[in-house]
């Protein structure tokens, strides 16, 4: 009888949700400032062009290694509150690692101790500091039970034990990871190793091989960027109707007459991108998600989920000097490339990159089914909200799996929901989406892929680490709403 009850006032929580969603995407906002776009995202209006002042594109400082040991690498970072004017003339507050927004880049190299000191310094927030793509054991992978106090320390140490690659590392706390990334918390991770080092491709950081961490935030008409969740977010996740690229609205990067090497980051808390050039122009993409692809697919077209990566390789050469392109998401620019007049380097895009070796699944010893269902409040995966302390898969140590992941959420009621799972601790080969092939440019290593609604995701992994780790949504919202489980390697 309780539990009748409960359906229905769930039920109910939905419709009004539904109602709600549908009401506030038709309704035009007052009072819109002249620059920004200010409706509601999932329409027209919000193709519309941010038309601040274009500045430079930000780049990250790479953190400093203070061992001296070349095997071992000791990194600090702290979190902390700061302030922000991403609209001139408005300051607004964030949070940054070891500055006031996003963090710095982390270089290391496979085989390398690492060690990271991690200080919160953040004034009333608990948080914890998750390496996302990273394989190691579950007490160093900072998800949410390693809580940091305000005030305290926590010292994560691995060792890096797979190919180069572009990884993240962000806060995890239980029910404020979607805040505190929003906030600003997020930062690279960088493994290179003998191959990456042997490849001919753009290496000089900050020149030829430059980061973009994408994401959107919602300013308001006062050029607030608050994480104040209306019922769309909850039902989609925050969605802003503005584009920053490292932490700036409208930015430009002079780029050489010449190959450029740009690592993307969706670092947004629930915004799948389609990203493409102007004109079209061709790029290849070099590396997903865990490394680098067999060889370059080339594309005119980037579909990233949130919290995917992927590294592409753009040739300027045949631009004239004082020539731009744009970056665009779903036909609307966000970011200006200026070519310069220096060639730089020469590159020409490799016919091979790296060996992928494929994971036979006959080798699995288990397929194991996760089913993403819900709406709203009550997203989940096969029927369970996060529980801090049930344990929900257990997986035994050195083991290959088959995972099929499927997406019943919000089915018949809408169109449902597209969610990108991700698991800690482990990294994925793409099997087949509904039976079919992954895309070239799936065909790599993964740890987070888009699973639309109706669809089925089989993917395969060996689990060569101990401990307990989270598999979630990462729209960041739903994750905090409890669309996520546990899972023990032993
Ligand atoms: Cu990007 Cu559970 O994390
Ligand atoms: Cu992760
Ligand atoms: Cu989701």
């Amino acid at each position: 009888m309780k539990k009748n009850l409960g359906i229905i006032i769930a039920s109910l929580i939905v419709i009004i949700g539904v109602f709600l969603l549908v009401f506030l995407q038709n309704r035009n906002m007052p009072g819109q400032l002249p620059d920004v776009s200010m409706t509601e995202p999932t329409e027209e209006a919000d193709k519309e062009q941010v038309t601040i002042e274009p500045s430079p594109l930000p780049i990250p400082p790479l953190l400093e290694d203070t061992s001296n040991d070349p095997d071992k690498a000791e990194f600090e970072l702290n979190a902390q509150n700061g302030s922000k004017e991403f609209l001139p003339g408005k300051e607004i507050e964030t949070m940054g690692y070891n500055g006031d927004y996003l963090g710095p880049v982390i270089q290391v190299r496979k085989g390398q101790d690492v060690s990271v000191e991690v200080n919160n310094d953040l004034q009333d927030d608990l948080t914890t500091i998750h390496w996302h793509g990273l394989e190691l054991d579950g007490e160093n992978d900072g998800g949410p039970h390693s809580g940091i106090q305000a005030g305290e320390s926590w010292t994560s140490e691995f060792t890096i034990d797979q190919p180069a690659s572009t990884l993240w590392f962000h806060p995890h706390p239980e029910e404020q990871t979607g805040r505190q990334v929003y906030k600003g918390l997020a930062g690279l991770f960088y493994i290179e190793d003998e191959e990456s080092d042997q490849l001919d491709i753009p290496k000089d950081y900050g020149e030829n091989d430059v980061p973009l961490v994408i994401q959107d935030r919602r300013f308001d008409t006062e050029g607030n960027a608050d994480y104040d969740l209306v019922m769309p977010d909850v039902m989609n996740g925050l969605q802003g109707n503005t584009m920053i690229v490292n932490g700036e609205i409208n930015p430009y990067l002079e780029v050489p007459q010449g190959m450029m090497r740009l690592r993307l980051l969706n670092g947004s808390n629930a915004r799948v991108y389609e990203l493409n050039l102007s004109n079209n122009e061709i790029f290849h993409q070099i590396a997903s998600d865990g490394g680098f692809l067999e060889e370059p697919v080339e594309m005119d077209e980037l579909r990233l989920g949130p919290a995917e990566r992927a590294e592409i390789l753009v040739d300027f050469s045949q631009f004239e000097a004082g020539e731009t392109a744009k970056l665009l998401n779903d036909g609307s620019d966000f970011m200006t490339f200026v070519v310069g007049n220096d060639e730089g380097e020469e590159f020409e895009v490799p016919s091979e990159l790296t060996e992928v070796e494929k994971i036979d699944p006959d080798e699995a010893a288990t397929t194991r089914e996760f089913v993403f269902q819900g709406m709203g409040p009550n997203v989940n995966i096969n029927g369970k909200q996060m529980e801090i302390d049930r344990i929900d898969e257990e997986l035994e140590l050195g083991n290959t799996e088959i995972w099929e992941v499927s997406n019943d959420s919000g089915m018949g009621m809408m169109n449902g929901t597209v969610h990108p799972f991700h698991a800690h601790g482990a990294q994925f080969q793409i099997l087949d989406r509904d039976g079919k092939a992954p895309a070239a440019n799936e065909a790599g290593w993964k740890d987070t892929f888009l699973v639309y609604p109706g669809e089925k995701v089989r993917a395969i992994a060996t689990f060569e680490d101990p401990g307990v780790f989270m598999y979630h949504c990462h729209i960041l919202e739903h994750e905090d709403a409890g669309m996520m489980g546990q899972f023990e390697v032993k």
